[in-house]
């Protein structure tokens, strides 16, 4: 039997609090990942995090946790504008990479990365894996069976809302573990609906329909700043973006990443065509089967995934757990993982499109594909 990968985690807030913690020490898993060390520059949080889940290390940098551990893989849960450096160092490093969603903001950013890891011969699995969930399996499958006839029209989208400010676990309180300040989320680089929450929402649509081909949209910041906690934080980066993306032969999503305020009854994905709609979970009012159907219907979406069983069902964020065992997957069994790289730099690409169109006010090509290995 192969050791388990030993696995280090960059930032102790909110998604490695809630998520990678509680699931990746769970005693189901010890024999296939063990995380060995954390670091936050909050040293105390990292620290606090360490004593609560019985980790056996804690740094104030990333770069003091390579120095003194043994890691093979890592997995970036930092703010998302130090994605990119901190993956380009894992691997230069020699580490395997889990990037929490999105693995950077640029497509040139991407393409480093993807080259690196091939020169270095590391795995990188890149959030969120939407093309592992059965539902948008089995919908894919219904879409190219012709299910939905000609396709028309589809739409995603997201709302920010208040949702970082009221993470009330971890946002609210005044100890280090749970007064994790959210105005990363508000400001360039990195900030914004788009790469946060839409992002899910481009990542399914795109697992279901494959690639786009051009955008065009308008973006801008409609709240200069939100309330949090008695404070004012600033907000600098986009909160309102609308684009409109062309899959080829006159057939167009629109897609939204927005302040406050949701499309109603919106599943992830909507999608019409000359014989219905798809609306997340049902196909013309009718339940979609796929494997794990019911236990999805009663614990959420996630819990239909592979490696959400048991346990983990009731656990917070378990699309990211099963993300990590995605990687623990491909690197101690050399199975290959469906939340590519690739797939997340071609959705990256729509984003980073999506705001150049708006400052030049002109449609974008986009550059980048992603094929999806079934
Ligand atoms: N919050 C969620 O609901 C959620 C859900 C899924 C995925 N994610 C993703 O998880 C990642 C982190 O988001 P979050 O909500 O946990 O953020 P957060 O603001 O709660 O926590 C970020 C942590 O990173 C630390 N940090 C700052 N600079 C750092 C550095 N140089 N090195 C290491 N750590 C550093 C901060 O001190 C903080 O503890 C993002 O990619 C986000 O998209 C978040």
């Amino acid at each position: 039997m192969k050791a388990p990968l030993k696995l280090g985690i960059v930032g102790t807030g909110s998604i490695t609090l809630r998520g990678l913690l509680p699931h990746l020490t769970m005693a189901d898993v010890s024999d296939r990942v063990q995380i060995a060390a954390l670091c936050d520059p909050v040293f105390e949080r990292a620290q606090a995090a360490a004593e609560k889940y019985h980790i056996p290390a804690a740094y104030a940098s990333m770069e003091e946790m390579l120095e003194a551990t043994n890691l093979d893989a890592l997995s970036i849960a930092s703010p998302i504008g130090l994605h990119f450096a901190q993956g380009k160092l894992a691997i230069e490093h020699g580490k395997h990479v889990h990037f929490n969603k999105t693995m950077t903001t640029t497509v040139a950013e991407a393409d480093e990365l993807i080259a690196l890891a091939k020169e270095k011969n590391v795995r990188l699995v890149a959030s969120p894996g939407e093309l592992i969930n059965p539902r948008l399996q089995a919908i894919r499958q219904l879409i190219q069976e012709g299910a939905l006839g000609t396709l028309t029209w589809a739409v995603t989208g997201s709302s920010f809302g208040r949702y970082h400010e009221e993470e009330k676990s971890v946002r609210q309180g005044d100890t280090p573990l749970s007064n994790i300040n959210p105005a990363w989320y508000f400001r360039k680089p990195g900030g914004g609906p788009l790469y946060d929450m839409t992002v899910y929402g481009l990542h399914a649509m795109t697992a279901v329909l494959g690639p786009a081909k051009r955008v065009t949209a308008f973006s801008g910041v409609r709240l200069k700043e939100r309330e949090f906690m008695g404070q004012i934080l600033p907000t600098d980066m986009d909160d309102q973006t609308m684009m409109v993306l062309d899959f080829g032969h006159a057939f167009y999503a629109f897609v939204y990443g927005v302040a406050f305020g949701s499309l109603p009854n919106m599943g992830r994905p909507l999608i019409f065509g000359t014989k219905g709609v798809i609306n997340g979970a049902s196909f013309n009012d009718k339940v979609i089967d796929y494997p794990k159907r019911e236990v999805a219907e009663k614990k959420g979406y996630a819990a239909s995934l592979p490696h959400v069983n048991g346990a983990h069902e009731d656990v917070e964020e378990a699309h990211v757990f099963e993300d990590v065992m995605q990687l623990v997957d491909w690197v101690l069994d050399d199975k290959p993982s469906l939340a590519t790289a690739e797939h997340a730099r071609h959705v990256i690409d729509i984003i980073e499109s999506a705001y150049r169109s708006a400052e030049t006010g002109q449609a974008q090509d986009l550059k980048t594909s992603f094929t999806v290995m079934t």
